[in-house]
C-alpha cells in the first residue's frame, strides 16, 4: 500500500477529515497505551517549537511509542534538496540519502521548517519538507512550514467542534493582527482551508498588502462551493467581527515583499489597531477567541481577551496531542 503524508490540509478529503475528528475525540478519554509500541516518530525542527515538540512527544508516549528530536541545524548535516546537484558547495549530504536512511531506522518522520529567506513564489513550495516526502519510505508530518501548518489546523477545528458542536454554517473570522516579526501564513492557510472543507462561513480580514496565497484562498473556495460554506476577504475588523462565532487571531507577513523584514515594518507602522480587543469582541456572537500561539500579549490580542471566559487558546494547545494521536494511528495503519 502506498505510504501517506501530511503535508497540507488539502491532504486531507472531507470524510477523511470527518473519520480523524471523530478518531481524536475517541482517544481524548483514553490512552490507546500499545497502540504504537515499539514504533518510532524522529521530529527534524529546523526551527524553534514549544508546542508541536511536546504534544508530538506526548502522543508517541499516550501510544506506546518513541521520539527522538533532532535540530538538524546543530546535529545534522548541511542538506541539498536539489536533484543532480553537484554538491562541492556546503552540503554535505543529499536530501535523498538523508530521508532514505531515517527510513530505515523510524516509522514517522516530521520536519519543521518555515523558510523566509524569499521570494514567496518559491518559499511557498516547501522544498525542503517535500524533498523528504518525496524520498522517504514512511509517512511524513508536517510540523509548520511556509504554506502550511496542517496538525494545528486540526486542533483547531476539533476545538471549534467541541465548543460549538455544528460547525457548518457558523461565522469564522481569520483576522489578520499585527505582530513585530514576519509570521509564516501556515496555521491561517491552513485551518482556512479546513474550516471551508467543513462548510463555515469564512470572513478574512486582514490589511491592504497583507493578502493570503491566491492559490490556497482558491482551494479553500472550491472546497466551500462542495460544503455549503463561504469565504470572503474584507479589508475592515471592525465590519468583520459582527456576528462572528469564531474570532482567530494570527498575524502573517506580507507575500509580495516576503524575505523583507525592513519592507514589511514599514508596512505595518500604521497597523496598531488590528488587535482584537474587548470592543472588537462585544461586536460578535459572544464569540470563541482563538490563536494558535506564541502570541504577542498586547499586540496582537489584549489580556482581557486572552485571559478571558471565550478564549480557548490552551483548549487548542492541547488539542494537539489528541489530533496527532489520531494522525498517527492512521497514517501508521
Ligand atoms: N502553535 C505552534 O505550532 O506552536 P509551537 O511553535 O510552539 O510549536
Amino acid at each position: 500500500m502506498k505510504k501517506r503524508d501530511l503535508l497540507t490540509s488539502g491532504d486531507l478529503g472531507s470524510q477523511e477529515l470527518d473519520n480523524l475528528l471523530d478518531l481524536a475525540a475517541r482517544m481524548k478519554g483514553r490512552h490507546p497505551g500499545s497502540l504504537l509500541a515499539g514504533k518510532t516518530l524522529a521530529l527534524l525542527f529546523f526551527d524553534r517549537s514549544l508546542r508541536t515538540r511536546v504534544s508530538f512527544e506526548v502522543a508517541m508516549v499516550q501510544l506506546g511509542g518513541h521520539c527522538i528530536v533532532i535540530s538538524p541545524e546543530r546535529e545534522m548535516y548541511d542538506l541539498e534538496p536539489t536533484e543532480q546537484a553537484v554538491m562541492d558547495g556546503r552540503a554535505e549530504e543529499h536530501v535523498k540519502d538523508a530521508a532514505r536512511t531515517l527510513s530505515r531506522y523510524v516509522d514517522f518522520l516530521g520536519i519543521r521548517q518555515v523558510a523566509k529567506s524569499g521570494p514567496w513564489e518559491r518559499d511557498r513550495r516547501d522544498l525542503l519538507l517535500r524533498a523528504y516526502a518525496q524520498h522517504a519510505s514512511v509517512p511524513v508530518i508536517n510540523l509548520e512550514s511556509a504554506s502550511e501548518h496542517p496538525c494545528q489546523a486540526l486542533a483547531d477545528v476539533l476545538t471549534m467542534r467541541e465548543n460549538l458542536q455544528r460547525l457548518r454554517g457558523r461565522k469564522l473570522v481569520l483576522a489578520w493582527a499585527n505582530h513585530p516579526e514576519s509570521r509564516s501564513p501556515g496555521a491561517s492557510h491552513s485551518v482556512l482551508t479546513l474550516a471551508a472543507t467543513l462548510g463555515m462561513d469564512v470572513t478574512i480580514a486582514h490589511p491592504l498588502g497583507f493578502e493570503l496565497d491566491e492559490a490556497v484562498v482558491q482551494t479553500a473556495r472550491q472546497r466551500a462551493g462542495d460544503s455549503g460554506g463561504k469565504v470572503q476577504i474584507v479589508n475592515d475588523l471592525d465590519a468583520a467581527m459582527q456576528g462572528a462565532d469564531v474570532v482567530y487571531s494570527r498575524s502573517w507577513g506580507c507575500l509580495k515583499h516576503w524575505g523583507d523584514a525592513e519592507r514589511e515594518a514599514m508596512l505595518k507602522r500604521a497597523l496598531q489597531a488590528w488587535r482584537i480587543d474587548r470592543e472588537l469582541m462585544a461586536r460578535t456572537k459572544d464569540a470563541l477567541f482563538m490563536h494558535p500561539l506564541p502570541v504577542r500579549r498586547n499586540v496582537a490580542v489584549t489580556d482581557e481577551v486572552l485571559d478571558g471566559p471565550r478564549s480557548v487558546v490552551y483548549d487548542q494547545a492541547a488539542n494537539r496531542v489528541h489530533v496527532q494521536k489520531a494522525l498517527l494511528a492512521w497514517l501508521g495503519q
